[in-house]
């Protein structure tokens, strides 16, 4: 039975409120992890679980940088959804910059994609409905926020695999439309290879359509499951990618990449849905952006299969960001 989707806010343990954690009160457990950012730590705060991440920048030296990071930390905070990780607070001590989240009990996507049976093909598809409907969520912000690193350890689920975007605040924010391109610092490289759009590792530009190419991989790689293989041989995601999109214009292409990409040992696994999603997928990974359906697109083409299978969605209204962000606060959450 598929879980049916309620408004965020009932779900929340904790006041919506941002919160400053004192230092000396926070207990760091286990490390649940490190990514580019920095470490991830278990922890507990009035007897629920939260997750601590602690920066590994150290740019915040003096007071206007420290001032800039709160202002920012209280607009993610603002910024809910039941498909979004929510911002409890932070915490700061010295030069030392912490982010307190809610606790994700099922950890991330690419634990449960380790082995082919852990997700079955339902829970497969709530997640990658529920990835496009926090990711349209922050499309519809006002300014609009792109995630810029859609991956399965960014995908978080909770108690009930609800999923839910992680590090949606180390996004860089676009001042504009959906359409607005954003120039990134040549330095700077977001995302992760293989998630990460053409147009980003080519030309440094990042839109909306930046984040709906990710989200095409992710899709790609929930009706795999294993880990992508041509010709008898393990190969890189984005070089199946590149495979994937040049068969894709040949003639009986799409049964070949559907052979295959699609893995139909999944437990309940429905050729039907495997068929439109791929072609999903497969409209999502062009290499031209202009060519890719936006979020909100991809949504309506669920829309059919979520009448099928009684997933109830979330109405999406059009969330306002306060937009107090500081250029300061972006380069120490320089993209990676
Ligand atoms: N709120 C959370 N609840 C539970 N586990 C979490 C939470 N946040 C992060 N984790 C775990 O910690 C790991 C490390 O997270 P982190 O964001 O530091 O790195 P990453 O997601 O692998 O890479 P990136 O820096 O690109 O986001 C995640 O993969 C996830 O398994
Ligand atoms: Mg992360």
């Amino acid at each position: 039975m598929l879980k049916e989707y309620q408004p965020t806010i009932e779900l929340l343990p904790f006041n919506a409120r941002i919160q400053s954690f004192p230092y000396n009160e926070l207990k760091f457990g286990t490390s649940l992890g490190e990514g580019a950012f920095g470490k991830v730590y278990q922890s507990h705060w009035n007897n629920n679980k939260i997750a601590i991440k602690v920066l590994k920048r150290n740019g915040f030296h003096n007071e206007g940088a420290k001032k800039s990071f709160i202002s920012e930390v209280h607009a993610l905070g603002s910024i809910q959804h039941i498909n979004l990780v929510h911002l409890l607070g932070y915490c700061i001590k010295g030069s030392k910059h912490m982010l307190v989240y809610e606790y994700m009990s099922n950890s991330s996507l690419d634990k449960w994609l380790e082995e082919d049976n852990l997700l079955d093909w339902d829970r497969r598809l709530c997640i990658i409905m529920g990835v496009a409907q926090g990711l349209a969520h922050l499309h519809k912000c006002n300014p609009i926020i792109v995630h810029l690193d859609i991956k399965p350890q960014n995908i978080l689920l909770d108690q009930d695999h609800t999923p839910k975007l992680a590090d949606f605040g180390l996004a860089k924010i676009l001042d504009g439309k959906d359409e607005d391109v954003m120039r990134l610092a040549s330095t700077s490289t977001p995302g992760t290879i293989g998630y990460m759009a053409p147009e980003i590792q080519e030309k440094k530009q990042a839109s909306a359509k930046s984040d709906v190419y990710s989200f095409g991989v992710l899709l790609m790689k929930l009706l795999n499951g294993s880990p992508f293989i041509l010709n008898g041989n393990e190969v890189r995601i984005h070089k199946f990618i590149q495979w994937a999109r040049k068969v894709h214009v040949e003639e009986n292409g799409f049964q070949q990449i559907f052979n295959v990409v699609i893995n139909n040992s999944i437990s309940g696994f429905d050729d039907t849905e495997a068929k439109s999603f791929l072609e999903i997928s497969l409209q999502c990974i062009k290499k031209d952006p202009n060519q890719r359906p936006g979020i909100q697109e991809v949504l309506q083409h669920f829309e059919g299969l979520n009448k099928k299978k009684g997933i109830q969605y979330i109405p999406t209204s059009i969330p306002v960001y306060f937009n107090i962000l500081s250029k300061r606060f972006v380069s120490a959450f320089k993209l990676k």
